[in-house]
């Protein structure tokens, strides 16, 4: 007769059972749920980043040792480092995906790579990650974190660099 009535521990001991099956069950969609939005959120930001490399939002920069920002179309990234046809495609170095990650010598400095601290400070004052000033051909911008973090989330986790 036991099977059929079990004893109030026993019951007891498959409730708690079943609650922590039932919270496990929880805890784990909602950790998907919030990987799901944490990836949607880089997309966004890349797909920003993405709109600023080509211009589709205005950036502002200026060459050094001019007071004036250059009129935004030709503060566009594309216009040096893109490869969409533009007369000046091959200006700039390319920046796809581990060009900026990988460490690497960069104008003739010791080995460095960008993280996205030292990318925000060269786009903003053009020193590089091994502490080299760029050459002035690259201009100067004034932007803020996220439009920086949008940038450096297109350059490096997007393979479609360049291509438009
Ligand atoms: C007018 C042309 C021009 C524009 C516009 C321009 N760049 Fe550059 N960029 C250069 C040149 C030239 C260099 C190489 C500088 C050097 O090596 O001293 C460079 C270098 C860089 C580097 C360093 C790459 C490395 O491996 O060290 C990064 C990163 C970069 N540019 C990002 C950008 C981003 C992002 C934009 C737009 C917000 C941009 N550039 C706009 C010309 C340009």
């Amino acid at each position: 007769m036991s099977q059929f009535h079990p004893s109030p521990a026993r019951s007891r001991a498959a409730w708690t059972f079943l609650g922590a099956v039932l919270g496990l069950l929880a805890l784990s969609c909602l950790l998907r749920a919030e990987a799901a939005g944490t990836s949607a959120l880089a997309d966004a930001s890349a797909a920003t980043g993405r709109r600023m490399f080509f211009g589709d939002a205005a950036l502002q920069g200026a060459i050094v040792g001019h007071p004036e920002a250059l009129p935004p179309r030709l503060a566009v990234c594309a216009n040096c480092h893109g490869d969409g046809g533009a007369a000046a495609a091959s200006f700039g170095p390319r920046l796809e995906g581990t060009r900026l990650t990988e460490v690497r010598g960069r104008r003739g400095g010791p080995p460095s790579a960008f993280s996205p601290v030292s990318f925000c400070r060269m786009l903003r004052t053009g020193v590089d990650p091994a502490s080299i000033l760029i050459t002035r051909q690259m201009p100067r911008y004034t932007l803020d974190d996220k439009q920086c973090l949008d940038l450096w989330h297109y350059l490096t986790e997007t393979s479609d660099v360049g291509s438009n």
